[in-house]
């Protein structure tokens, strides 16, 4: 088997606790919040999409692991609650924009046992997508819920497509293994979200007549172990399509069309093409994210991460690729490389390549996975945004996004007050998830339900958090509002200012 050619040891697509030796990529801290995302570094050489960038850095600083939003400008919008997170964006449910990202445990071999979160524009959880049950986790530890980190992809139909990792047993003679051999399946499920309910569940292994084991370029392990399996398929993506289900196999460098009953419709190969007769520019290895385009009865057009690496040794350019499939005729053709060749990636684990406005000719916001940088390519393939959230091959971000958002969160402003000496304080003011608003308006008084009668002051808002220098006197209470023309008006608690 092709396989056998390999030697890398790195035999997993996420890599987690390359734990640096003292950080050194910088953090930011705030007064009125206790985050510590990392900075996001951004350089625009060009016209970038509108929108913001949404990320889950994780494995380098602890408390800088969450769901993260920024602006275009590097400032902080958002942090979840605590957590380790994958797969942070923006998608549609019941016709409204919700934000959903993974949560939950990522064991360093490239699995991730979790659930996902569903928030509205007020970041209020309506939903939490879980998946109990008949899954063997690889650390052997049963959960309350089995959602795998790599795919969380909402469907017209409001139901959500999941992944999930099992470990299970397989003949593996065909590929020079155990008889009794020990395997990683790949599953995904679809789950009604309304109800929590599965409508639809798919097993590799179930298929294994139409995708037979001899396809994976995974190396098998050394020996026959329950604690290591063969991770012969790796499924990192799936996304609905017309027929049925669109998958990505990473292992077997292969994109899997479905029918809607999970029989295999066709293969997209990265490998040769596979049932396609392939031309230049088309072969992918290793790949991530692949999702589907301007779908008919007889075409089709993918969008793929293209990591071509498996392993931090292997520098071979990393590439977003768009291809057009041809059904009748079973050819593909290359329309688009997104590579920068002046700014070369070499991204060996996970990643994402977004067709931001749905365009396949439009921008396109690669996620360099392992590699913590994005880089925008515009239609004509120019790179005009790069931005980088961290040391290269410290921390990750499974996926990266961008996408307009417009979010006004449940709670209040967050305002903290610090003397510098008689009546005269530094006002710090933030607001958590807030995309509308500009303004701070600070207001003084001289008890808890007065505290907004004077107007003190108004300044412009800086980036997450604002501050403001004022001599208020002997006020004793200030309140602040978060506005926009208007439009918006929210007002913080009062707090008493601090002798
Ligand atoms: C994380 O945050 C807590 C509380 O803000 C702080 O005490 C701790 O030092 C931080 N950890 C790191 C690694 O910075
Ligand atoms: C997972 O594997 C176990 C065997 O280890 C099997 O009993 C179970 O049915 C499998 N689950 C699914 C969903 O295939
Ligand atoms: C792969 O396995 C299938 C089914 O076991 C077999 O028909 C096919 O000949 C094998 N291909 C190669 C290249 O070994
Ligand atoms: C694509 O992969 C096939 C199968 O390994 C190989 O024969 C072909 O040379 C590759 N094409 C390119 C352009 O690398
Ligand atoms: C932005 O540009 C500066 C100066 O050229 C460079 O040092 C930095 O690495 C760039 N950052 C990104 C994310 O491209
Ligand atoms: C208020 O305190 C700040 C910080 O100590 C200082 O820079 C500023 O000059 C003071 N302003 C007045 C009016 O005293
Ligand atoms: C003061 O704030 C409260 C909310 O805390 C608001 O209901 C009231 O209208 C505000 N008063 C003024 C004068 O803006
Ligand atoms: C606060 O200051 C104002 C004006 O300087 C004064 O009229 C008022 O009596 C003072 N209030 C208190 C409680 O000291």
């Amino acid at each position: 088997m092709a396989s056998s050619l390999l030697s890398s040891i790195w035999a997993a697509a996420i890599f987690l606790g390359l734990q640096a030796a003292g950080a050194s990529w910088p953090y930011n801290t705030y007064v009125t919040e206790p985050f510590q995302p990392p900075q996001l570094g951004v350089n625009v050489s060009g016209t970038p999409a509108p929108g913001y960038i949404f990320v889950g850095p994780r494995g380098e600083q602890p408390n800088g692991t969450a769901a993260l939003i920024y602006d275009q400008d590097g400032s902080l919008v958002y942090q979840s609650p605590g957590a380790v997170t994958s797969n942070v964006n923006v998608q549609t449910l019941f016709g409204k924009p919700v934000l959903t990202y993974w949560d939950g445990d990522m064991l360093t071999i490239g699995f991730g046992y979790g659930l996902v979160h569903v928030l509205d524009d007020t970041y209020n959880e309506i939903y939490t997508v879980t998946l109990p049950g008949d899954i063997i986790p690889v650390d052997g530890s049963p959960r309350a819920s089995y959602i795998d980190l790599h795919e969380s992809q909402l469907t017209p139909r409001n139901t959500m497509l999941v992944t999930a990792y099992n470990v299970t047993q397989a003949d593996l003679t065909s590929v020079g293994g155990a008889e009794d051999g020990w395997i990683t399946d790949s599953t995904f499920w679809e789950i009604d979200v309304a109800t929590n309910q599965v409508v639809f569940s798919w097993s590799a292994l179930a298929h294994i007549d139409e995708i037979p084991l001899n396809y994976s370029h995974q190396p098998l392990p050394v020996g026959n172990d329950r604690n290591n399996p063969w991770d012969a398929y790796h499924i990192n993506s799936v996304v609905a399509v017309d027929d049925g289900y669109l998958i990505s196999i990473r292992h077997m460098f292969s994109a899997f069309y479905l029918n809607s009953d999970g029989s295999v419709k066709w293969r997209l190969s990265g490998n040769g093409g596979g049932d396609f007769q392939a031309g230049p520019n088309c072969n992918f290895s290793w790949q991530h994210h692949i999702r589907a385009f301007e779908e008919t009865p007889t075409s089709i057009t993918l969008s793929i991460f293209n990591n071509n690496n498996n392993g931090p040794s292997q520098r071979v350019p990393t590439t977003g690729l768009v291809l057009d499939l041809d059904l009748l005729f079973m050819t593909a053709s290359n329309r688009r490389t997104l590579a920068d060749a002046s700014y070369p990636m070499y991204s060996w684990s996970q990643g994402s390549n977004q067709l931001v406005s749905g365009d396949p000719d439009g921008n396109a916001l690669l996620d360099y996975g392992s590699t913590t940088v994005i880089h925008e390519f515009d239609s004509s393939g120019n790179t005009v945004l790069s931005a980088q959230f961290g040391e290269i091959n410290q921390p990750a971000s499974y996926r990266g996004y961008k996408y307009q958002w417009s979010a006004t969160p449940f709670w209040d402003p967050a305002v903290v007050v610090r003397s510098n000496s008689a009546g005269n304080v530094s006002v710090y003011m933030s607001w958590n998830g807030a995309t509308d608003y500009d303004t701070w308006s600070i207001y003084g008084g001289s008890s808890v339900a007065a505290a907004n009668s004077t107007l003190l002051k108004t300044v412009a808002r800086t980036g997450f958090e604002t501050r403001a220098d004022l001599v208020i006197g002997n006020l004793t209470y200030i309140q602040v509002a978060a506005e926009k023309g208007a439009g918006t008006r929210r007002y913080s608690m009062p707090v008493a200012v601090p002798s």
